[in-house]
């Protein structure tokens, strides 16, 4: 595995990467890699004759109060991780290396972003785009790989990518999830052994929004209120909100006739859980989501 550290030394190894026909498989990370990420990194593999990773915490999808500084940072364990991940290149940029100026343009992502945990982070989305648009350029990617488990990322990507004609594919990878359906999360650690218990009703919450539309329910509003209901009665974390929408526009619908996603976020006393599903208008899981 080679380490790269500037932007330049990585735009000129891809260049002859390209030249030699090579395809380039693209892993945008923040380390402290977990198994999210390493998933993302296998599935690479079957796509492409080069898996590049990048561990970059990106200040600019940071507001203003949020942990910028004290986002969990472990080179050498990440380079360890990435390693036994068969990535072939690994980019660690400095900030000042990947932002040497203020900037001139930042994307400004126009819709998907007023809604699920984006309305609380505004400006998150633009920081994240920005920084896609710089890594695509420099990774020459022909394949980006992104968890489901943040769903409206995936969202933001795919407009991001379709807008700005990319070359780049984006490939949506499902959510890894215990044996019981609990979403694995870096944060499940933080729930005390009850709601532990409570947590995998996140999940069943979700099956159970998908089995009336396969059941064939069409109304979001009632969906919505049968799967808060669900929640509450099975935990005792605090719904942050229970959304249906239209996939991948994120669009609030009338009526579902299309491909949706139903999210959930639950504040549990030291973790905040977020979940999702993503299901056709007849409530089954599309084998290709975008
Ligand atoms: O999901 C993340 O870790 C970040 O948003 C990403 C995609 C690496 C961009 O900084």
């Amino acid at each position: 595995m080679k380490i790269v550290r500037t932007v330049n030394e990585l735009a000129s190894i891809t260049d002859t990467l390209k030249k030699d026909n090579r395809t380039i498989g693209f892993v945008p990370t923040m380390g402290y890699l977990h198994e999210g990420h390493t998933t993302l990194m296998d599935e690479s593999k079957s796509y492409a004759d080069i898996l590049i990773a990048s561990i970059f915490v990106n200040p600019l999808q940071f507001g203003p109060g949020e942990d910028f500084e004290r986002y969990p940072r472990d080179e050498e364990r990440d380079q360890k991780i990435a390693k036994q991940h068969s990535v072939d290149i690994l980019f660690m940029p400095t900030v000042d290396d990947m932002y040497p100026q203020e900037s001139t343009v930042n994307v400004d992502v126009k819709r998907r972003t007023d809604v699920l945990c984006g309305k609380s982070r505004p400006g998150h989305f633009n920081g994240v785009a920005t920084v896609l648009t710089k890594l695509f350029h420099i990774t020459k990617a022909d394949f980006a790989f992104f968890g489901l488990k943040d769903a409206q990322q995936v969202a933001v990507v795919k407009g991001l990518i379709d807008d700005f004609n990319f070359s780049t594919k984006l490939i949506a990878v499902q959510t890894i999830r215990e044996s019981d359906g609990l979403a694995r999360s870096s944060r499940n650690v933080y729930l005390s052994d009850q709601e532990r218990d409570e947590a995998v009703h996140l999940h069943k919450a979700l099956r159970t929004g998908q089995q009336l539309i396969i059941d064939g329910a069409k109304n979001p509003v009632m969906i919505i209120e049968k799967v808060k209901k669900y929640i509450e009665t099975h935990t005792n974390g605090q719904i942050d909100y229970v959304d249906l929408l239209s996939f991948p526009s994120l669009d609030k619908i009338d009526t579902v006739n299309q491909q949706v996603i139903i999210a959930v976020a639950v504040q549990f006393t030291k973790a905040r859980l977020i979940d999702n599903i993503i299901i056709s208008e007849n409530g089954i899981v599309p084998k290709a989501i975008v």
